[in-house]
C-alpha cells in the first residue's frame, strides 16, 4: 500500500492546494491512504472545525496537529469525537482533550494508526515522547496493520532518537513542524520510512509561511506586528512511503514537494 503524508498546512493558500492535489493525486499517485498535518491551517495557528472538514472532504483521511493543536478552541468537540480521525499529541497529559491515536481504513482496506509526537527541545515542556510512544504502540497491537507517527519537532536530534526508538516496531516516523524540507528520507533499518521533515505546504514566498516584511521588520525593529500568512509560490510537500500491509514494514520512502502547475492531470 501508498500513503502520502503531506507537512504543515499553512493558512488558506495550504488548504487550497490540498484542496485542488489531493483528488488528483490520489489516482496519479496509486495512493491507498492520505494524511495532513493540519496544525497551522486556521491563518497560521491551529486549526478549525469548518477546515477539518475541507481537508477531510478534499480526500484527507487522517490528520495530525501539533505545539498549535488548541490555538482554535472550537477543534476541542472534533478532537474528542471517538469518530474523527484527527489526534492530539500522545504525550500530552491525559487531561488534555482529544485522543492520542486513530485508527482509520485504506482504500486498500489496510487498518493504518495514526500517532502524533511532540519534541522536547526548545519547546514548551511536555511529557515524554518515549513512553507515551510505547504505551500508544502496546494499545495498538492488534488494533492495527500498520502504524505512522508524525514527530513534530525542532530539534533533528530529538526525531532521530525517536526514529532509532520506534525502527522495527512502526511503519513510517515523519518529521514535521520545523516548515523546512530535509534530504535525508531513508528507510531504517527494521523497515521504518524516516524523514526529519517534509516541510510546510503553503506560500514559499515567506518566512515559514508568514509575511517576510512584516517578520523581518519586527526581527529587526522589535516592534511587534501581525504575522499575517504569506500569499506567493504556494507548493504541497510531503513524502510518499510505500508500506507491505502483511507486515507493516515499510520499502521506501519518496521526498515530494509539487507547486500549482504540476499538480494537473498526468504523470509527475
Ligand atoms: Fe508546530
Ligand atoms: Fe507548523
Amino acid at each position: 500500500m501508498r500513503l502520502l503524508f503531506i507537512g504543515d498546512v499553512v493558512g488558506a493558500p495550504g488548504v487550497g492546494i490540498v484542496k485542488r492535489a489531493v483528488p488528483v493525486l490520489r489516482g496519479r499517485e496509486r495512493l491507498d491512504l492520505v494524511v495532513a498535518n493540519a496544525e497551522n491551517a486556521a491563518n497560521g495557528a491551529g486549526l478549525t472545525p469548518g477546515l477539518y472538514r475541507q481537508l477531510r472532504a478534499a480526500g484527507v483521511d487522517a490528520v495530525t496537529l501539533g505545539d498549535h493543536v488548541y490555538k482554535k478552541l472550537d477543534i476541542e468537540k472534533v478532537l474528542t469525537n471517538p469518530d474523527e480521525p484527527v489526534v492530539k499529541p500522545a504525550n500530552f497529559p491525559p487531561s488534555a482533550p482529544g485522543r492520542d491515536h486513530a485508527v482509520v481504513a485504506a482504500a486498500d482496506g489496510t487498518r493504518v494508526a495514526v500517532v502524533s509526537l511532540l519534541g522536547r527541545t526548545y519547546m514548551k515542556p511536555v511529557d515524554c515522547p518515549f513512553a507515551a510512544a510505547d504505551r500508544v504502540l502496546a494499545s495498538l497491537a492488534g488494533h492495527a496493520d500498520v502504524i505512522l507517527i508524525d514527530v513534530h519537532a525542532e530539534a533533528t536530534a530529538d526525531k532521530y532518537l525517536l526514529a532509532h526508538h520506534l525502527k522495527g516496531r512502526v511503519a513510517a516516523v515523519i518529521g514535521t513542524h520545523t516548515h523546512v524540507p530535509t534530504a535525508d528520507e531513508q528507510v531504517l533499518p527494521g523497515g521504518t520510512a524516516f524523514v526529519c521533515d517534509v516541510g510546510m505546504t503553503g506560500p514559499y514566498d515567506s518566512i515559514l509561511g508568514r509575511r517576510i516584511d512584516r517578520v523581518l521588520s519586527t526581527a529587526v525593529t522589535f516592534v511587534p506586528s501581525a504575522f499575517d500568512v504569506a500569499e506567493g509560490d504556494v507548493r504541497l510537500a510531503g513524502a510518499i512511503v510505500d508500506v507491505d500491509p502483511a507486515t507493516g514494514k515499510a520499502t521506501a520512502i519518496r521526498r515530494v514537494m509539487w507547486r500549482e502547475d504540476e499538480l494537473a492531470n498526468g504523470p509527475a
